[in-house]
């Protein structure tokens, strides 16, 4: 693999030696950022200067002494105001960083220097109950941490926690036999599952004799019993089907294999609190189970505790998510656990993470995270309902967002042909939907809104699909084979060449940083502003009519940015098509 670092990595290291051999010890950071006024700064004299009892000018000035190993890198660097070191790259250097970039089929990101085992638990939606936008959250963030996390060389096992166990389940069965399975195979099959959920709970607490039969289902089905455990099959796969049904429009990793839903831990459940039991950390509390972290109150100020086994003896959500932990280190050997979960779930997984930790089984270098996210608002700034009012089937959103690019991308090419412009609308549809979700800060909510996230203008994935599209049809116009511009070294000359040099080097960072912090819009971010420099580098520099080493040099430019926005794209689950 060749190694090419962000210029801004690779001046860090170079000015590093110069301020330690002013400070007179290692491990100085000379705080290197981009910057408007030449191509980066360095203020690290700032924090040093109160070290060594100078002024930040002064020690500015003799690091400058000391910056040797510049040459090659920069062009010019001097000191300004109180003392920030302003640096412009050296052309040649950038071109020949960009050759090597050119040259890799990683396009220089680098792979992670430790390779875990890592899983993310994402989309878990509940068995007949209707996905609603939260899980379409956490489905598109965790799809793209899994691209993310397996691009640079991490072992990634997906796990969809499935609701399918617990109380509910009883009536929903005695609904199920109440139907037929042939009725409720076609209500649920249409995706009608809130309607099935609802007509259930409906039964259940109008009459006795149902709640009863309920019960004894409930029962039936933890004993194992034969018959009960076929109609819950038949249920769990039943909304599978459905929930796969998204999956594939979505087009995300997500298959049958990766569903590790809540029943899969039901064996584990009583050695939970068997073990608990042992390290003398269970504690009786209303009649249940239960543990009591340090550190978590309720609105009085007691002791909160996380409930391990009820009163009458069932065993709850926090604990097959305790098993689940166990399982995922002790079986699966991970040491990374991703939970992308929505922010109302914190406490409840904190509480979890906590009491694993406590009883030895979530270790260092284990870690386990919430990947947090907010919620989906519609345009009144409440939680995202249909018209009429009710959860939105994510089914019906998806194809809504396909049918409403279809119209966007006629209106914008009427010449293509009708089979591509239904390819090319599901990809702009679905990578509409899914940007949308990722570029904002994932702990912030965010509001739907179509005419915004199908715009070609602004943020959005249309926009970046547009900017990838234009640079292909500049090859298809020049009749050039874009391999061939890959051994091409690019002469950087004008401001706008060297600005979009300076963002295809700086995807290796941004990889690297959106996975240090779990945050797809970090990339999306770079993709926009990569985007932005290449529209500021066609509008400003001619690719075709230029002569035919600047044509050759821009040409590669040109293919290096697509080959980024495609990669970019594609590691957040968007397609990029050639064309639209
Ligand atoms: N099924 C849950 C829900 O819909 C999410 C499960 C998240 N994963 C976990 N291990 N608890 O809210």
């Amino acid at each position: 693999m060749i190694h090419v670092a962000d210029p801004l990595v690779t001046l860090a290291a170079c000015l590093a030696p110069a301020f330690e051999a002013v400070a007179g010890r290692a491990g100085i950071d000379p705080v290197v950022r981009p910057s408007d006024r030449a191509d980066a700064q360095a203020n690290g004299a700032l924090a040093l200067a109160k070290e060594l009892g100078k002024s930040p000018r002064e020690v500015a000035d003799a690091v400058l002494v000391q910056a040797k190993q510049l040459t090659g890198v920069c062009s010019s660097i001097e000191v300004a105001g109180s003392g920030f070191l302003n640096i412009v790259f050296d052309n040649a250097f950038l071109g020949d960083e960009l050759a090597k970039v050119a040259a890799d089929e990683r396009l220089g990101v680098s792979t992670a220097s430790r390779s875990r085992t890592v899983i993310v638990d994402y989309s878990a939606p509940n068995v007949a109950k209707e996905m609603h936008v939260g899980h379409l959250r956490s489905t598109v963030i965790g799809d793209a941490l899994v691209r993310l996390l397996e691009f640079v060389g991490h072992r990634v096992i997906r796990e969809n926690h499935i609701g399918d166990w617990g109380t509910p389940f009883g009536m929903l069965i005695e609904h199920l036999v109440d139907l037929g399975e042939d009725e409720a195979a076609d209500h649920l099959s249409l995706g009608d599952l809130d309607g099935f959920y609802k007509e259930a709970r409906a039964k259940f607490d109008a009459s006795d004799e149902f709640k009863e039969r309920a019960r004894a289902r409930v029962v039936a089905l933890q004993s194992g019993d034969g018959e009960t455990r076929r109609l819950w099959r038949l249920l769990v796969q039943l909304s599978t089907e459905y929930f796969n049904l998204v999956y594939s429009l979505l087009g995300v990793r997500l298959t049958d294999d990766d569903i590790m839903g809540e029943s899969a831990y039901n064996d584990g459940l009583s050695s939970v609190l068997e073990r608990l039991g042992k390290l003398g950390l269970l504690a009786e509390s209303d009649g249940a189970e239960v543990v009591f972290p340090p550190g978590y109150t309720n609105r009085d100020g007691d002791p909160l505790p996380l409930i391990v086994q009820k009163g009458q003896g069932g065993f709850n959500y926090a604990t097959s998510d305790l098993a689940c932990v166990i399982d995922r280190i002790e079986r699966i050997g991970a040491d990374l656990l991703l939970y992308v979960v929505g922010a109302p779930q914190a406490q409840h997984l904190s509480m979890v993470f906590d009491v694993a930790r406590m009883a030895g089984w979530l270790n260092e270098p284990a870690e386990a995270v919430h990947v947090a996210f907010g919620s989906v608002l519609g345009s009144d700034r409440k939680m995202l309902k249909s018209r009429s009012g009710e959860t939105p089937k994510l089914v019906e959103l998806l194809e809504e967002a396909v049918a409403r690019a279809g119209d966007a991308v006629a209106e914008k090419n009427p010449e293509l042909p009708e089979g591509d412009k239904a390819v090319i609308a599901r990809m702009l549809g679905i990578g509409a939907v899914k940007y949308a979700d990722l570029s904002t800060d994932r702990i912030r909510d965010y509001v739907f809104d179509w005419e915004r996230m199908l715009s070609f203008d602004g943020n959005t994935a249309p926009y970046l699909q547009y900017a990838h599209a234009r640079i292909c049809s500049i090859f298809r116009r020049a009749g050039v084979d874009r391999a061939s511009l890959r051994s091409v070294t690019p002469t950087i000359v004008e401001a706008q060449e060297k600005a979009l040099a300076l963002a295809v080097l700086g995807f290796d960072s941004v990889v690297a940083d959106t996975i240090e912090k779990y945050s797809p819009h970090r990339l999306c971010t770079y993709l926009y502003d990569l985007a932005t420099a290449f529209t500021a580098f066609y509008e400003h520099c001619p690719v075709l009519k230029a002569d035919d080493a600047v044509r050759e040099s821009r040409l590669a430019l040109c293919d290096l940015t697509a080959r980024v926005m495609e990669r970019g794209l594609g590691l957040l689950g968007i397609d990029a098509p050639e064309q639209m």
